[in-house]
């Protein structure tokens, strides 16, 4: 009998619907090896969900979100004019993504950078600095901090506005998302960097405390330190150098970004957020505004948070890694999207529903 499982899917807004229809094609063509059914539960969610449902969360989303094994979520976000349509606290961030995170404590963000030595020359580093391709973990603590903590927002007594936002951690928080750091470490090079702001910042001086707490249960790993900001820099000098780095919230949301840089466009960037009792896979990018209707996506990072939400939700992780050398081949074979350029002149570029279509192809031929 072929296992079932139930995903909640959060298409989103601008090109989230684009590359859903992507991942969707990728489900079906596992599913029809006959091993495995997908219930697949569509449900609004983000700025188009507040504009048809008066809500960016809608409460029937909540519970299909309950109800399902795990979440796979599109982009959210509208344009800035758009935005600007919507009260401040109800902006699908805020009123729909924030929630989401704090319902189900996902505390754990993988950002995998990976970018395979043949195609190093979509980076837009120097070909020396990225010979061999980049690989490396960003673990972003995803529901702590600045994003998390009390705001306020108010006028003073001499009558200018001010605003108060804190930065909150606790050890516990803390100490969750390095064993997840440490252990996955210690699954790949026994190499963590920690990223943090000690000389500035309290809040970096406990989970450097906290780290070496948890570093006495992990003497096989070698933690190496770095302040974020030059972090920043020794990313786009020297990405190579890097295996597994952690880090809060904000710095993993800028250093992220980052790293879709060195890769060469956001549209490589998928990502896993991992909870307590539930997990949800989503790019770690935005709703691309600035091209959205136009077909010309790059759904890999959300066909890749479909082999994420395989491996670390449903245990197959023989499908995901079958799904990423699909996307390979795909490239492999001089096919590309317009986000990534053609650094070589030897690429043909092609639509989103194009290139779902031939990792499809490509799967279904292994
Ligand atoms: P963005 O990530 O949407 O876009 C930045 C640039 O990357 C744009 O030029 C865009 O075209 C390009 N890009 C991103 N994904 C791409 C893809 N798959 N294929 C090709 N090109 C791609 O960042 P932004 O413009 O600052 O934000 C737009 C909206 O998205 C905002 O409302 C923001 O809050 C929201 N956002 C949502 C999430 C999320 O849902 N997790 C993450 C980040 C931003
Ligand atoms: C991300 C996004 C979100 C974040 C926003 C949209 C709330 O930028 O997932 O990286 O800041 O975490
Ligand atoms: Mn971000």
């Amino acid at each position: 009998m072929s296992k079932n499982y139930s995903i909640a899917m959060l298409e989103g807004d601008c090109i989230g619907p684009e590359i859903t229809v992507e991942a969707v094609k990728v489900l079906r063509a596992i599913e029809s090896r006959g091993e495995v059914t997908f219930d697949l539960r569509f449900s609004p969610f983000g700025g188009q969900a507040y504009f048809d449902c008066g809500q960016a969360f809608p409460e029937e989303t909540k519970k299909v979100c309950d109800e399902a094994d795990a979440i796979l979520k599109g982009p959210i976000g509208l344009s800035f004019e758009d935005s600007q349509k919507i009260p401040v606290d109800e902006q699908p961030e805020r009123g729909a993504l924030l929630p989401l995170r704090r319902r189900y404590n996902t505390y754990a963000n993988f950002r995998p950078v990976y970018l395979p030595a043949e195609l190093a020359h979509f980076s837009p580093l120097k070909a020396s600095v990225v010979e061999g391709g980049i690989d490396l973990m960003i673990i972003r603590e995803l529901v702590g901090g600045l994003y998390f903590g009390a705001k306020e927002r108010g006028t003073n007594a001499d009558g200018k506005r001010f605003v108060h936002e804190r930065l909150e951690y606790d050890e516990d928080q803390i100490r969750r998302i390095l064993i997840v750091a440490f252990d996955e470490a210690r699954k790949r090079k026994k190499v963590l960097h920690n990223v943090h702001k000690s000389n500035v910042l309290i809040s970096s001086v406990l989970w450097n405390e906290v780290l070496a707490e948890v570093a006495e249960d992990y003497s096989d790993i070698e933690v190496k330190q770095i302040i974020v900001d030059a972090a920043a820099t020794a990313l786009v000098l020297n990405p190579r150098q890097f295996d597994v780095m952690v880090m809060e919230n904000m710095f993993g949301d800028i250093l992220s970004d980052l790293g879709g840089g060195l890769l060469g466009s956001l549209g490589l960037m998928p990502s896993a957020c991992i909870g307590t009792e539930k997990s949800y896979y989503e790019p770690s990018h935005g709703s691309a505004p600035d091209i959205a209707g136009q077909g010309v996506a790059n759904p890999y990072s959300m066909i890749g948070s479909v082999a994420l939400m395989l491996e670390k939700s449903f245990g197959m992780g023989n499908e995901a890694k079958q799904i990423w050398e699909a996307m390979r081949a795909v490239f492999g074979q001089g096919f590309t999207t317009r986000d990534l350029g053609d650094p070589d002149g030897k690429h043909t570029f092609i639509s989103t529903s194009d290139f779902g279509d031939k990792v499809v192809s490509a799967l279904l031929s292994f």
